[in-house]
């Protein structure tokens, strides 16, 4: 048969379909879209019988074979019957039986009896469908008025939304038969990933809706302002596993959750879980096009009523972004998974965008009569033929239907929505997840950086980048991106701090732990991976209590679960934020004897007189019976210090430069990443490597709403890593009260490790 042919021949997945081009064509770029478009169609309904073809499994879905016949009425209809002279219909009876909706154009066959038309068969609905092409060919060989244009124009995107219904009704189709036959068994499946992260955007004036000259349905114009609160938005889509949570917290049966029209919907129709997903003796499974499939939880969630993504968002402390949120922070580059995976909810109910007149006409009932009772989905699915979707469009469904390939990102309010001094999107530049970065910032959504913390990080960039030695703290190295980034640091030959340390503690752990008392509590100092942690649990199980500090809230996270998955017994009660603010111990713990643990050579990052201060206010923190144990970088050749903080692959670079990423992302800067170089030296004076970024160029740059200027060769002074010798360390110890009861030293490349307790007598 005809269409099978085309579909075996073309031996291409079927998302690439779109693009088989008929040789006959070429006559106008025109004709050549309309041929390709037509030829899907046919393409998508090879693999299925005549009587696949025929059935209609819901009133919601239609037969394959209507779907051929209604695309072919639409052009014969709106285009052929007005405006290709002497055009004859195929058959008269074809307008009552192939008509959808549109009541303009008169009596039709009832919606949910289009699988009665077991009349015309297949043959007589692909001759009618030459038939239309053959009268096609004819109109757009010649000149096409604009008018003709745009007519065709929107008849090819209503035959790509009939392709996707198509898919959508052919799998409800198959998931009804016991059988659970496969449509195509090469159907791609969505791929799993990461769990989405919230990033922030600031209040703004924003603009939605359609722009420019491209194709577009009339209701994504006119392109109208729209004022937003801040709002974070999250970057994925909400995974199957996030989905089973869920499921696991009882949000099927939890009235609460649920808006009442969805809980009666729930109670009628029995849901427990998304549509096409069953349980067996081996787990849950769904039904896709490929056939039954396991169910992979790293894999978007696909398939839920608007109903299930509210209530999911409610129980997830969220709620669904609406329209306008979705296409700012999508059009801004923060989004993944935009249109290949899954139509998302929105919380936006469907109707006319201020100053929205539909057409005339019966093409005027196209969307505009739609215009209540359902929600705007946005984005594009993996049913959605490549090229159909765009930014501003606006895909709506009832709120209780989940046959479409639809599913959910969330959204949540910020408490300073009013908000933001600063103009610009929290995440609008650079570069997201690059690198290594990206699966080891997974994990828990985790909340974007709150306002507080944001404008004291302007405020640093200000002030840093005003000064004559531009400069900024490093503690703004970590991001989630910048911690992940510190930790392929460690991985590299050139960096041996960490692989040194590590060793010693590994061989003193013993000694370490001896003198650590019953019941302690350990209080580490940006703790990170927390890995050299687990030196000192192992060797001192009388430790009950961790307290891991760090201001990279998603190592933290990551970490303390960690922690508490390896040491059942171990309370474990992370302090996100940063260490030199005034810090308090969490209440269940501050009676317990303290021992605290500043490992990495991370007080070499302070100056002098900030390592001081801190010490002091640990002192304070920790009480007069404690120990500290403090790892730190001894001084050495240069060669060896330069090349730990330049290593060969880069990743030292990357990291320095993540600084700049991170300033163009959540402070709307516009750092050139190119236009500054890596650069590591050896202040011998002051016996520290410092990391710098220096501009390449003259150059002006934006950020936190400021312009600096930088001249070639300029740095800005990213980094300290003091390094110190025993006499030095010690040295800065007593001028803040502690004394050092022990000390270990590597072989080279030496790394130290202190044991302190106060002096006796010194003031906190
Ligand atoms: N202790 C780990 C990690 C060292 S990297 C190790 O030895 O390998 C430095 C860590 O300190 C990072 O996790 C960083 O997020 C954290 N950090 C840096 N400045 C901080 C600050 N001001 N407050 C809290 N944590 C900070
Ligand atoms: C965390 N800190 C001690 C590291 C250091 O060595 O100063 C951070 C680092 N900077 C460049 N490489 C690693």
């Amino acid at each position: 048969m005809y269409i099978r042919i085309i579909y075996e021949e073309s031996n291409m997945n079927l998302h690439t379909l779109a693009a088989v081009s008929d040789p006959q064509a070429g006559a106008t770029d025109l004709l050549g879209r309309y041929l390709s478009v037509r030829r899907r169609t046919e393409a998508l309904v090879a693999p299925l019988s005549a009587e696949d073809m025929v059935v209609q499994a819901m009133a919601d879905a239609s037969p394959a074979k209507w779907h051929l016949a209604h695309t072919a009425w639409f052009f014969e209809t709106f285009l052929l019957q007005n405006h290709l002279d002497g055009y004859r219909p195929f058959d008269d009876s074809f307008g009552y039986l192939f008509n959808s909706y549109y009541e303009g154009l008169g009596a039709r066959q009832p919606r949910p009896q289009r699988g009665l038309l077991t009349r015309p068969d297949s043959g007589r609905v692909l001759a009618y469908r030459r038939h239309v092409d053959q009268a096609m060919r004819e109109l757009l060989q010649g000149k096409v008025s604009g008018a003709v244009e745009q007519l065709v124009l929107l008849g090819l995107a209503h035959e790509e939304q009939h392709q996707e219904l198509l898919l959508m009704d052919v799998l409800y189709l198959f998931s009804q038969s016991p059988l659970r036959p496969a449509y195509d068994a090469r159907w791609p499946q969505a791929a799993p990933g990461r769990r989405g992260r919230f990033l922030r955007v600031d209040a703004r004036l924003a603009e939605q809706g359609h722009a420019g000259a491209g194709f577009a349905f009339d209701h994504e114009s006119p392109r109208h302002p729209v004022w937003l609160q801040g709002y974070d938005i999250s970057d994925r889509l909400v995974t199957n596993g996030e989905w089973l949570d869920f499921m696991a917290a009882g949000g099927y049966t939890r009235a609460a959750l649920w808006l009442t029209d969805g809980w009666d919907q729930l109670r009628q129709e029995g849901w427990q879980a998304p549509l096409y997903w069953q349980r067996d003796a081996d787990g849950w499974s769904r039904m896709t096009l490929a056939g039954l499939v396991p169910l992979d939880p790293a894999a978007p969630l696909l398939h839920v009523s608007y109903y299930e993504a509210a209530a999911y968002a409610l129980w997830a402390g969220a709620r669904l972004p609406t329209e306008a949120e979705w296409e700012t922070a999508a059009a801004a580059g923060l989004l993944e998974q935009v249109d290949g995976v899954a139509w998302q909810w929105t919380a936006s109910a469907y109707a006319a965008y201020p100053g929205f007149r539909a057409a005339t006409g019966a093409v005027g009932e196209y969307n505009g009569k739609f215009m209540a009772n359902q929600m705007v989905l946005r984005g594009g699915a993996s049913v959605t033929p490549d090229g159909h979707s765009r930014l501003s469009y606006r895909n709506f469904y009832r709120p209780g239907q989940r046959w479409m390939v639809s599913g959910l990102r969330l959204a949540r309010d910020r408490d300073d929505a009013h908000g933001g001094d600063l103009g610009g999107l929290g995440g609008a530049a650079g570069p997201r997840g690059a690198g290594g970065a990206e699966g080891a910032a997974a994990a828990t959504a985790a909340p974007a950086a709150d306002s507080a913390s944001r404008r004291a990080f302007a405020a640093d960039v200000i002030a840093g980048l005003s000064a004559r030695q531009k400069s900024l703290s490093p503690k703004y190295f970590y991001d989630a991106i910048g911690s992940a980034l510190f930790e392929a640091i460690c991985l590299t030959p050139e960096y041996y701090p960490t692989r040194t340390e590590t060793a010693l503690l590994r061989e003193v752990a013993a000694d370490i732990g001896a003198g650590i008392a019953d019941g302690a509590v350990l209080v580490e100092f940006g703790s990170g991976a927390s890995d050299k942690t687990r030196l000192l649990l192992d060797a001192a199980p009388q430790i009950a209590a961790y307290v891991p500090i760090d201001i990279s809230v998603d190592a933290l996270d990551q970490a303390a679960a960690r922690l508490a998955r390896h040491y059942p017994a171990l309370q474990v009660a992370p302090l996100a934020g940063d260490f030199t603010a005034e810090l308090s111990l969490p209440e269940p713990v501050r009676p317990r004897p303290k021992v605290g643990f500043f490992p990495g050579s991370t007080i070499g990052n302070f100056t002098p007189p900030q390592a001081v201060a801190f010490l002091r206010s640990v002192r304070r923190l920790l009480g007069e019976d404690a120990t500290l144990i403090v790892g730190a970088d001894v001084v050495k050749d240069e060669a060896t210090l330069v090349a730990a903080y330049d290593d060969a692959a880069g990743v030292t670079a990357g990291f320095n430069k993540n600084l700049l990423t991170r300033i163009n992302r959540e402070l709307g800067g516009d750092f050139d990443l190119d236009a500054f170089a890596h650069e590591a030296r050896w202040n011998a004076a002051l016996q520290r490597m410092e990391m710098h970024l220096v501009s390449r160029h003259d150059q002006i740059v934006n950020a936190a709403g400021h312009a600096f200027a930088f001249k070639a060769g300029e740095s800005l002074h990213s980094e300290n890593s003091h390094k110190f010798t025993a006499a030095s360390f010690a040295a800065l110890a007593a001028q803040a009260g502690w004394h050092v009861r022990q000390a270990w030293t590597s072989a080279a490349p030496q790394f130290a490790v202190y044991l302190l307790t106060p002096q006796d007598g010194a003031a906190a």
